[in-house]
């Protein structure tokens, strides 16, 4: 009898424990079908990333609700006057094209709660603003018209929804549990948790083909919010459903879940080598400013130069990852000047130099990169391509490469560079002869054919 009670209880147990420990039912997909599902990302390379709301208009960091602590009553003039009269699409996708970028990600909602998109679930969206239209249709068919891919960031995060309850990220942040209480009573998550379905929801069908959707971001804890408080497993079930190629970003709290996400999204750092996770090689994206905010700042001037820019890219690419830029566009709809110049400038690069961008990754273990260079490698063509970030004085050498390499040529106009190779103990050395005038492109490439 008293097993029987015992064992009445385990069951009981495992019928509360089992929806929180069964496995998510994700799609089913083999490592080789997820590669071969990221495979045109993996091959770009280089995006476009775009924060866009109502804080350009204060000018003053997209988190500045945030840092200033503003109400909803305060922030409200920024919704009053948004108004950006010279917003033109084709504009920002033709810079973008030039830059060498294959996708784009813009910023649908960010933590502000604002909506670009015109919602059924809210009135907090661009056609309730002076400017009056859905900024998102405009946006999505301008840049698929440039050929890129297009794709969505999302907050999680929601500083004006009034169900979305008060955390140590919120802008009325508190510093006791009675505060957050007393603040938090009567809101209710699970409303918001709909309202996160519907709006995804909607961005998802009502767009067609959407490419990339960026869940941004978790912060589980005390006062913070995780899976639970997005109903993330479930956010993503839906995301695959309507758009089953879909690439999903690492920060919806699913790090252990498999198919819980599909990259790893490191932010403003430059990796030290490529990302892992369970002692595999991951698909890694990295994310960054041109200066140090994502919404338009007006008074900083920490803009990082081209060169700067570009080593970033051919570094991400040198570790098998890939480069998503931001503009901040201003509340006039453009792209800053400083912007308009960094992007001229890669692309100006990317004409002459895309090559050992696109398709490209790691070299494999056996080229070791010479003082101050970057390699990238394409496996599908088999070329070696060496980054020169310092001109070197007329002559460069490749250690243990002379049984391998078949050809070198200058990337940017397909001039041969010739030749010899070491002696003795050095017989394998490759001795290259370059121009003693660094050619005229930014950051000069080597492209090396292999035997
Ligand atoms: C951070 C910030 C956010 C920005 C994002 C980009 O999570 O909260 O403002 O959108 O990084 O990766």
């Amino acid at each position: 009898m008293k097993n029987k009670t015992f064992m009445t209880a385990i069951m009981l147990m495992c019928l509360f424990l089992v929806p929180h420990l069964a496995p998510a039912q994700f799609p089913k997909e083999t490592e080789a079908q997820k590669t071969q599902r990221m495979q045109w990302w993996t091959d770009a390379r280089f995006g476009m990333f775009i924060h866009w709301g109502l804080y350009a208009l204060p000018a003053r960091h997209e988190w500045v609700k945030n840092y200033e602590r503003l109400t909803n009553e305060q922030y409200q003039k920024y919704f009053e006057m948004f108004n950006p009269d010279l917003f033109d699409p084709h504009e920002w996708a033709k810079m973008a094209r030039a830059a060498g970028m294959k996708y784009v990600v813009l910023t649908a909602k960010h933590h502000e709660g604002f909506c670009l998109f015109d919602s059924k679930f809210t009135d907090y969206k661009a056609p309730n603003t002076p400017y009056g239209k859905d900024l998102i249709k405009e946006y999505v068919e301008a840049f698929r018209a440039e050929g890129l891919k297009v794709g969505f960031y999302y907050s999680l995060i929601d500083w004006h929804h009034p169900d979305y309850t008060i955390d140590r990220c919120h802008p009325l942040r508190q510093d006791s549990d009675t505060a957050y209480a007393r603040l938090n009573k009567g809101k209710d998550m699970s409303k918001y948790r709909e309202y996160l379905k519907n709006q995804v929801r909607e961005l998802l069908t009502n767009y067609g083909e959407i490419s990339i959707i960026w869940f941004d971001f978790s912060f589980p804890g005390k006062n913070g919010k995780g899976r639970d408080d997005w109903d993330s497993q479930n956010l993503i079930k839906l995301a695959r459903s309507l758009q089953p190629g879909i690439i999903i970003d690492d920060r919806l709290d699913l790090k252990d879940v498999e198919g819980g996400w599909d990259f790893v999204s490191p932010e403003q750092v430059k990796v030290t080598k490529w990302p892992e996770y369970n002692g595999k090689r991951v698909p890694w994206e990295t994310c960054q400013t041109f200066s140090g905010s994502w919404g338009y700042y007006r008074d900083e001037y920490t803009w990082k130069s081209p060169a700067q820019l570009l080593e970033l890219l051919i570094e991400s690419v040198s570790k098998g990852g890939n480069l998503l830029l931001n503009v901040g566009p201003t509340a006039r709809g453009v792209f800053d000047y400083r912007a308009q110049d960094r992007l001229k400038s890669m692309g100006d690069w990317m004409k002459y130099n895309s090559r050992s961008i696109y398709g490209c990754t790691e070299a494999p273990a056996d080229f070791t990169a010479p003082a101050n260079t970057l390699l990238t490698y394409n496996p599908v063509t088999k070329r070696l391509y060496v980054h020169l970030l310092v001109y070197p004085m007329g002559r460069l050498t490749l250690e243990n490469m002379a049984d391998k390499i078949k050809y070198v040529q200058l990337l940017s106009d397909a001039s041969e560079v010739k030749f010899t190779v070491g002696k003795d103990e050095n017989k394998n050395d490759v001795n290259l002869q370059l121009p003693v005038q660094k050619p005229q492109t930014e950051i000069p490439v080597l492209e090396i054919y292999l035997k």
